[in-house]
């Protein structure tokens, strides 16, 4: 749902923000330094209790600071919801509408913000765990018994590995894998399945920012043509080597095709901004076919990142996206952005309207 109002205190260098929020259209513009990102990441947390610059709270919270807050209203079918998350050093606390909350998830519910930042390129270079959490989020939104079945997967992958850890004797082991079979045979299903669904949108992205096929390939984790029980069976002994367990879904990745080249090795850097932009941006797609009206796109200094011409195609298919669209430039005059909308001007922490 879009936000409609938002407050942010100690957060890197805001010191007290407070401002009204377009549901459609907000563009911050400032000097570099000035606090731009910082404001994005706090309106991030606030949806997903969590940064996309840093697993460290302490460095989020302004120096000489104990806590930050951000707390926001969401426009809702029946009125508003405050949603609000406290972080002090090893901590978070999560409210929402005016009650205790005990997962991110909640906040997700309300405010499932997405970001496009200078970083995005990572979910392709990088190792499988960004592509994975790119996967379970999108899966999140889409099949309600997912957060279930995950949680059941790694609680009992983390007792098996306890188990394997310590050396245990081999009974300790496998009495983890019924479990770990019935909800990590579910789990890869629901990310298939979800894969299956994006590949539309997808192929829409490809052809509108790279004018190329875009196309993913699922690894669930195991080897094809073995049920997991088998795997699990079959790599006992080097899970006891390992002290680890070795295959299932936590091990699972996507592998990113463009024009049938590995995007890792055949696509420049800026190919790969776009390419993972176009993910990010297929996901949102599909997120709003489910639930729409919902979403946030949080776009961190676009103009920074691409030429003019590949930033004028980002923007033109981020324009037909239904979603809160929130964008921060170190400058004011972007071709291809909505003429309407609320304007922001940003300094040294402070966020005024221009
Ligand atoms: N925990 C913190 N406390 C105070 N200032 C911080 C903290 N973390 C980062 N900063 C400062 O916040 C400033 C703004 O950073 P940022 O939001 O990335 O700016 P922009 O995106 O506008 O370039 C930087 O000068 C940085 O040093
Ligand atoms: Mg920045």
């Amino acid at each position: 749902m879009p936000l409609s109002w938002l407050r942010v205190e100690q957060f890197r260098c805001l010191e007290a923000v407070e401002i009204e929020l377009d549901p459609h259209f907000n563009l911050f513009v400032g000097q570099n330094a000035s606090g731009k990102t910082s404001l994005l990441e706090a309106l991030f947390f606030l949806g997903r209790g969590r940064s996309f610059r840093s697993r460290k709270l302490d460095a989020i919270i302004r120096q000489g600071q104990k806590a930050f807050t951000v707390v926001g209203r969401v426009r809702t079918a029946d009125g508003e919801t405050v949603l609000g998350i406290r972080g002090q050093r090893d901590a978070t606390e999560i409210r929402v509408g005016g009650r205790s909350a005990a997962s991110a998830g909640e906040l997700a519910a309300h405010f499932p913000p997405q970001v496009i930042d200078p970083e995005i390129h990572k979910l392709l270079e990088e190792g499988p765990g960004r592509r994975r959490r790119f996967l379970d989020w999108g899966v999140f939104h889409v099949e309600p018994g997912f957060l279930l079945a995950w949680q059941r997967y790694h609680k009992a992958l983390r007792q098996r590995n306890a188990a394997l850890k310590q050396g245990l004797a081999v009974g300790y082991v496998t009495a983890w894998d019924p479990e770990l079979v019935e909800s990590g045979e579910l789990l890869a299903q629901q990310r298939q399945d979800y894969l299956a669904a994006l590949a539309g949108p997808l192929a829409e992205m490809g052809q509108a920012l790279l004018a190329a096929e875009v196309h993913l390939a699922y690894h669930r984790g195991w080897p094809e043509g073995h049920s997991l029980a088998e795997a699990l069976q079959s790599s006992l002994e080097r899970d006891q080597r390992y002290r680890a367990t070795q295959s299932g879904p936590h091990r699972a990745d996507i592998a990113v095709k463009v024009a049938g080249h590995a995007a890792k090795e055949r696509v420049s850097r800026g190919q790969q901004k776009l390419l993972a932009a176009g993910l990010t941006l297929a996901q949102i797609r599909l997120q709003e076919e489910a639930s729409p009206g919902r979403s946030a796109l949080l776009l961190d200094d676009p103009a920074a990142e691409l030429d003019s011409e590949n930033l004028e195609r980002l923007l033109a298919v981020v324009r037909t996206l239904p979603v809160q669209l929130i964008v921060t430039s170190l400058r004011k005059d972007i071709a291809g952005l909505p003429d309407s909308g609320r304007r922001f001007h940003v300094e040294h922490g402070t966020v005024r309207p221009a």
